[in-house]
């Protein structure tokens, strides 16, 4: 069992990864959770994970905890005000007081979703992450952004608009529960691996592009050699920037060009964010060396272990650059009407780089088949 440490001043946090840590969540909680076991837990769920669920429950149960299950559909229209305003509710059908827990057993939309209602249920209680994908283990389980989705004005969906940074008392992270996950979305959360290595670990990234092949195929001693190092790059950069004032940015690394593609049908149906992720690593390379920040070699490095883990590299939907650096505006990452990008700077760092030059947006696009 690795326990790696979440320093933030005043709320700090843990993750503990260990494979078979559902079975130990009892005592896991008990020695890591920060206080005393909860005597009632909301535990919200994936319906997908009902599995991991029962064992969670069932554990939780044997150490003296009073259950009760909320089984969520994880698709982006139902991170709404109103699955939370459900969460609350049975929350207080079942009395839980401020001493009690919400825990949130899923992929990264149901941890956001959960980790809301716990902030804002009695002005906040505490919430345990159970990540069941590799996404959410790397990323999206720490740190604690949460939130939901909301109808923008114009029309469409705005992701994650309304929120609270809440962050977790504990992240458990159970490399058995991706036995059940399928390989695309494995392959989902290796560009986010990808992405902790380029922003601050060339050794990692080194490692990431060796093993791409394996780790695709969820090759377990590469997975458990893979979780800890890229946990702690996210843990680090949250511990000293936990509100986004600035570094923390850096984890944004591709997904301005990637929330921009995320929504637009491709060749071979919707992307997954993680998808879309590495198409907007790829661009962002691409930038990137348009800036000389970056080596043409550097560049094909990155395209090709993205490629190496089975994530596509090309945009193959229908639009056009224009349609893109319209919706890249609409990015939430920006601030203050300027564009912003996260762009390499060589291999293992990266640079918060505010109103990028039209042409390396329009290289980076070009890169990904946007012209
Ligand atoms: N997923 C990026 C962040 O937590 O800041």
């Amino acid at each position: 069992m690795i326990a790696i440490p979440v320093d933030i001043p005043g709320q700090a946090s843990v993750v503990v990864v260990a494979r078979g840590a559902l079975e130990n969540l009892a005592a896991i909680l008990t020695t890591h959770g920060g206080s005393a076991l909860p005597r009632r837990v909301l535990l919200c769920f994936d319906r997908n994970c009902t599995v991991h669920a029962n064992q969670a429950a069932r554990v939780l149960r044997a150490g003296g905890v009073t259950v009760t299950e909320f089984g969520l559909t994880a698709t982006e229209d139902a991170k709404s005000a109103s699955a939370v305003e459900a969460m609350w509710d049975a929350a207080l059908a079942a009395r839980l007081d401020r001493g009690d827990c919400f825990v949130a057993l899923g992929g990264g939309l149901v941890g956001d979703l959960v980790g809301f209602a716990a902030a804002t249920y009695l002005r906040g209680v505490r919430v345990v992450q159970i990540p069941t994908t590799l996404l959410a283990m790397v990323d999206a389980a720490i740190g604690g952004k949460t939130g939901i989705n909301r109808t923008l004005p114009e029309g469409g969906l705005g992701k994650n608009l309304v929120g609270a940074f809440w962050q977790p008392s504990i992240t458990i992270v159970d490399a058995n529960t991706l036995r059940t996950l399928g390989k695309r979305e494995l392959r989902a959360g290796l560009a986010e691996c990808v992405k902790h290595g380029l922003i601050a670990d060339l050794a990692l990234f080194e490692d990431i592009r060796r093993d791409a092949e394996v780790l695709a195929n969820n090759d377990e001693s590469a997975i458990d050699r893979l979780l800890p190092r890229a946990i702690s790059v996210k843990t680090a950069i949250v511990a000293r920037d936990p509100l986004e004032r600035g570094e923390r940015a850096k984890l944004n690394l591709g997904h301005t060009f990637g929330h921009a593609i995320e929504t637009i049908p491709t060749s071979t149906g919707r992307l997954l964010h993680g998808e879309a992720v590495a198409i907007g690593i790829v661009a962002a390379a691409a930038a990137a060396k348009s800036m000389q920040m970056l080596s043409a070699d550097e560049e094909a490095r990155i395209a090709n272990t993205l490629e190496n883990c089975g994530l596509p590299r090309m945009f193959t939907g229908a639009t056009t650059a224009n349609e893109v650096i319209r919706r890249m505006g609409f990015d939430k990452k920006n601030e203050g009407g300027k564009l912003r990008l996260i762009l390499p700077r060589g291999l293992g760092a990266c640079e918060i780089v505010e109103n990028p030059p039209d042409s390396a947006v329009l290289a980076g696009l070009a890169s990904i088949g946007i012209r």
